[in-house]
């Protein structure tokens, strides 16, 4: 049990990713609080949990709101004593999916609410959380950001500033959070199969060209929530500043063809 006795406190695991993260975490031993703006999906995520006898609650927040996120983090104190592990994984993915565009013709308004929840909700949880962690001079701090913070991806210019600004506080942070004994680290997931890409993977001709710059296959949310329990545990202890792409290798292809010996000249 790599987790055992730490308390996580997962945003965005009403679904997806965070969903998962939720049950990874809780079967390595952690007792989990799930924080997202998706009451009811939220709390199936820790009715999920606690059926496979885990510990977890949900606490609805709006990550862009201060007041909520200083709510949740004395509601955590109280019920649990400490935070041992903040991942901080929600993002405006409806949004991204639906109203994200090139800057020429992106509203200020899908600028503004982009940011907040995708960025500003890093650095609202991460303030209000590390003072604790501080405080005993022990904390993990994961962080999902995307590809897309790494390469280009035309036509989604708030999100990739977004997860971009997540990429660059990560550094800032590790560096200057070491002297309290807090890694940072982020993970930046490629293509996985959660509800926001479901619409590409029903479309035959969207999934194999997808499929294609990747290893194998696309990916699911338990690549990256086994990833973030290696992160968040003591095997990971040497580890931060880290920025880790889980993404079947699709930033490292360009296009996806793995012998050349064809187009070499004969020697
Ligand atoms: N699925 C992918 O292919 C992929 C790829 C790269 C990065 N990511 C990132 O992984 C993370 C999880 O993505 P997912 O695919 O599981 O998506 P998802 O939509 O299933 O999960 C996002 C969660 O964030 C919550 N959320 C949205 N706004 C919020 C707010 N203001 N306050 C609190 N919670 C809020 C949603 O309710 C949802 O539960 C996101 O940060 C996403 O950007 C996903």
């Amino acid at each position: 049990m790599k987790l055992k006795e730490r308390v996580a406190l997962i945003t965005g695991a009403a679904s997806g990713i965070g969903r998962a993260g939720a049950q990874q975490f809780a079967a390595a031993g952690a007792q989990v609080v799930v924080a997202d703006v998706n009451e009811l999906r939220g709390n199936e995520t820790a009715n999920l949990v606690r059926e496979s006898g885990g510990v977890a609650i949900c606490v609805r927040t709006d990550v862009s709101q201060s007041a909520q996120v200083q709510s949740l983090v004395s509601t955590v104190i109280e019920q649990f004593g400490k935070i041992d592990i903040l991942w901080n994984n929600a993002a405006a993915t409806t949004l991204c999916n639906e109203q994200d565009r090139p800057v020429h013709e992106l509203p200020e308004a899908v600028w503004d609410q982009m940011l907040n929840i995708t960025l500003k909700g890093v650095y609202l949880c991460s303030k209000y959380v590390l003072p604790h962690m501080m405080k005993v001079k022990k904390g993990v701090v994961i962080n999902t950001s995307s590809t897309d913070g790494l390469i280009g991806q035309g036509g989604y210019d708030s999100y990739t500033a977004a997860k971009g600004g997540i990429i660059s506080m990560t550094r800032s942070m590790a560096v200057y959070y070491s002297q309290f004994n807090i890694r940072v680290n982020t993970i930046c997931p490629g293509f996985i199969h959660t509800e926001v890409i479901d619409p590409w993977m029903k479309d035959p001709a969207a999934r194999s060209a997808i499929e294609s710059l990747h290893l194998t296959r696309v990916g699911k949310p338990e690549d990256i929530a086994k990833f973030a329990v290696y992160l968040a545990s003591d095997d990971a202890e040497f580890i931060t500043g880290g920025i880790f792409p889980i993404d079947g290798g699709f930033t490292a292809f360009k296009t996806k063809v793995t012998d050349y010996s064809g187009l070499r000249k004969s020697q």
